[in-house]
C-alpha cells in the first residue's frame, strides 16, 4: 500500500517524504501566479525552504497518526522536481470514515489529464485505508477542478457560502462527495 505509481510523461506519484522541503519551496515559487487565485494569501515565508521543511515535518506526524495521506507528483531527473500535490486530509474514523481532498498541478503540466489520474489514485489509497467517503470543495468558477472531480465519479451535493478564505476573500464553494463503495 502507498507504493509509488508511475504515470505518463515520467511523473511518479508517491507519498510526501522528509526531504521534500526544498523541492516544494521551488514548486510554489515557480507556480506563484498559477496558484494564487485558488489558494489562501501567502506570506513571504511560505516561499522559503525552511517553511516547507517545518510543514513536511508536521505532515509526517499527521501521516503517522493516520490523519493525513500526503501525496506528491514528482518529475525530472530522479524525481527531483515536485509538479503537483494531492492531499487526503482530516481523516475521521468512527461512524464517518471521511477525508477531505485537495490538489494542484504545476502550470507546465496542466491539460494532460494528470490531475484526473492522480485523483483516481488518491481514491484508490482512500479505499485501501478503509475510508467510506471523500469530500472536496471547489470555487464556483473553478471549472477545470470540477471536471477533474466529475471524471472521478464525484457528485455535487451543495453550495457552501463564504466557505474558505481564498485569495484574500471568503468565497462560496461547490461541495462534492464520492462514496467509495460506489
Ligand atoms: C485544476 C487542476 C488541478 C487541473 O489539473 P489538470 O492536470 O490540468 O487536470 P486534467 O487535465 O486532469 O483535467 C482538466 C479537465 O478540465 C477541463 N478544463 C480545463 N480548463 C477548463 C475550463 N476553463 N472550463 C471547463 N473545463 C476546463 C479539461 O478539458 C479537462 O477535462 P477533459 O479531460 O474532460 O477534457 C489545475 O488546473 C490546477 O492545479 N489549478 C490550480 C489549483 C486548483 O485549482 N486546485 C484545485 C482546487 S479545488
Amino acid at each position: 500500500m502507498l507504493e509509488p505509481v508511475e504515470l505518463d510523461g515520467g511523473v511518479v506519484m508517491r507519498l510526501l517524504a522528509p526531504g521534500d522541503g526544498p523541492a516544494l519551496a521551488a514548486a510554489y515559487e515557480r507556480n506563484r501566479e498559477h496558484l494564487a487565485p485558488w489558494e489562501p494569501l501567502r506570506t513571504p515565508e511560505f516561499f522559503t525552504t525552511s517553511w516547507h521543511e517545518r510543514d513536511v515535518a508536521g505532515a509526517m506526524l499527521r501521516l503517522e497518526a493516520g490523519a493525513l495521506i500526503p501525496l506528491v507528483l514528482a518529475a525530472g531527473d530522479e524525481g527531483a522536481e515536485i509538479v503537483g500535490r494531492v492531499n487526503l486530509s482530516d481523516l475521521v474514523r468512527g461512524v464517518f470514515q471521511n477525508a477531505h481532498l485537495g490538489y494542484w498541478v504545476d502550470g507546465r503540466f496542466t491539460g494532460q489529464g494528470l490531475a484526473t489520474t492522480a485523483v483516481g489514485i488518491a481514491l484508490h489509497h482512500a479505499r485501501a485505508a478503509g475510508l467510506h467517503r471523500v469530500q472536496a470543495g471547489t470555487l464556483v468558477h473553478n471549472l477545470a477542478s470540477q471536471r477533474v472531480l466529475e471524471r472521478n465519479g464525484f457528485e455535487r451535493f451543495g453550495l457552501a457560502r463564504r466557505y474558505l478564505r481564498i485569495a484574500g476573500e471568503w468565497q462560496d464553494h461547490v461541495l462534492f462527495e464520492r462514496l467509495l463503495e460506489d
